[in-house]
């Protein structure tokens, strides 16, 4: 039996949230695999030095802040730029900037109702308490739309409520249901072949159950079955207990406080960020459309970004667009920078065939070692999209450059 598992009682009363995404359920190795990269050709660090001009500048979409959080854990790293078009999820990721600038490790994971040794119910007044002991640090509009949601989702456990994480609790519930517990099974592959625990999927990831869980829903009923596809994949995996998206996703909590954890929340990790800097002098948070933010961020600081990454925006983006859309970016990339996409419900092939339609270079080698990085349980392909105008240069990986 899951930990966690609290029955059907763990949909909040007040659902749909206002937040869509409580969770990023991106991998952030490879953003830093491909900023690693760049700052070796850049030589950002030289010996136990830092050429402060080579630093480099980062955007990203917002989502819930994660990914943000944990690219300011590295020093080759200058500013990053958040952007979101939902403003609860820029909410979101001040929440998760400020508690990580004020409260302890175990705090925030308290806050957020993700220590698995405090169980979500019953533990609603000590959230609210530390929400009220952070407030005052947050920016004005976000304390106030905060405030209005205490007795709501910061009561209820905001690691929790996001529209997407109530799927998750879906699964939970139909796996525990029919008994199965991923996370404890000797041979989690195994499960890939087994119907009963296909059928657990069947039942969550179909058209009605999504209608009822999200205010706007976006994906079809093919999207649900590449998502029930790369599950299962996932499963496959030689590291899973490495996975922390495979412990959050069948048991709701972060259960290892270290490599059960994503970047940021690491001990470590976190003292890096805060040495480092992560107000907003290096990290802004923005709320609106991204191909309109950024072009307006480049025309009003006139500096190229190194590494724009735009979450898996091109799901919803139909096929005879996408390359107009892509190309947006284009002109705001330093050369040799990378745009880096992701997606979850097209076939393997779509970004190979999309990049030949840009004027972005393609690299299969390094795309399929920034795959290799990606331990999400949702994204079926993660590739940087290279600018380069000069002639090529072999790209070499983390690995080779050890
Ligand atoms: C693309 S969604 C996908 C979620 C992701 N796969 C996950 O589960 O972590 C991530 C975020 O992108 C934001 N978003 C979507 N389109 C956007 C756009 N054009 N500009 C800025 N943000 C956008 C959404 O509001 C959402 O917070």
């Amino acid at each position: 039996m899951n930990i966690c598992h609290e029955g059907p009682s763990f949909t909040p009363d007040f659902s749909p949230s206002v937040l869509p995404f409580s969770h990023m359920n991106e991998d952030y190795q490879p953003e830093l695999e491909v900023i690693m990269r760049l700052a070796n050709d850049r030589k950002v660090l030289s010996g136990a030095s830092i050429d402060e001009d080579a630093k480099l500048h980062v955007l990203c979409i917002a989502s819930s802040g994660e990914t943000a959080l944990s690219i300011l854990s590295r020093e080759e790293v200058a500013h990053v730029d958040a952007v979101d078009l939902h403003p609860w999820q820029a909410h979101m990721s001040e929440l998760r900037r400020t508690a990580l600038l004020h409260l302890s490790r175990d705090d925030q994971l308290r806050l957020f109702a993700m220590d698995p040794s405090i169980p979500r119910r019953g533990d609603e007044e000590h959230r609210k308490e530390l929400y009220r002991s952070i407030r005052a640090h947050l920016p004005q509009e976000t304390r106030e739309k905060w405030d209005e949601r205490i007795d709501k989702e910061i009561a209820f456990g905001l690691g929790h409520t996001g529209q997407s994480e109530i799927i998750n609790h879906d699964i939970q519930e139909a796996l525990s249901m029919a008994n199965f517990d991923p996370l404890h099974h000797a041979d989690p592959s195994s499960l890939a072949r087994d119907s009963d625990f296909l059928e657990c999927f069947k039942k969550v990831y179909c058209y009605d159950n999504f209608r009822k869980r999200f205010a706007n829903l976006h994906i079809n009923t093919q999207a649900m079955e590449e998502m029930i596809h790369r599950h299962l994949e996932v499963l496959s995996r030689t590291n899973l207990h490495e996975n922390y998206f495979f412990h959050y996703y069948y048991t709701n909590y972060h259960i290892d406080k270290e490599i059960g954890l994503p970047l940021y929340l690491q001990e470590q990790a976190q003292e890096k960020i805060k040495l480092l800097g992560a107000s907003s002098d290096r990290l802004t948070i923005h709320i609106g459309d991204v191909t309109k933010v950024a072009p307006q961020l480049f025309a009003d600081r006139n500096k190229l970004y190194d590494v724009i990454a735009i979450s898996n925006i091109l799901d919803w983006i139909p096929e005879s667009s996408a390359p107009e859309f892509v190309e947006v970016f284009y002109p705001l990339l330093s050369e040799g920078g990378m745009l880096i996409v992701r997606h979850e419900t097209k076939p393997k092939s779509y970004f190979a065939a999309l990049a030949k339609r840009t004027s972005f270079h393609f690299d299969p080698d390094f795309n399929k070692h920034l795959f290799s990085k990606e331990r999400s349980l949702l994204i079926r392909d993660t590739v940087a999209f290279i600018k380069r105008t000069e002639p090529a240069v072999p790209l070499v990986t983390s690995n080779q450059l050890e």
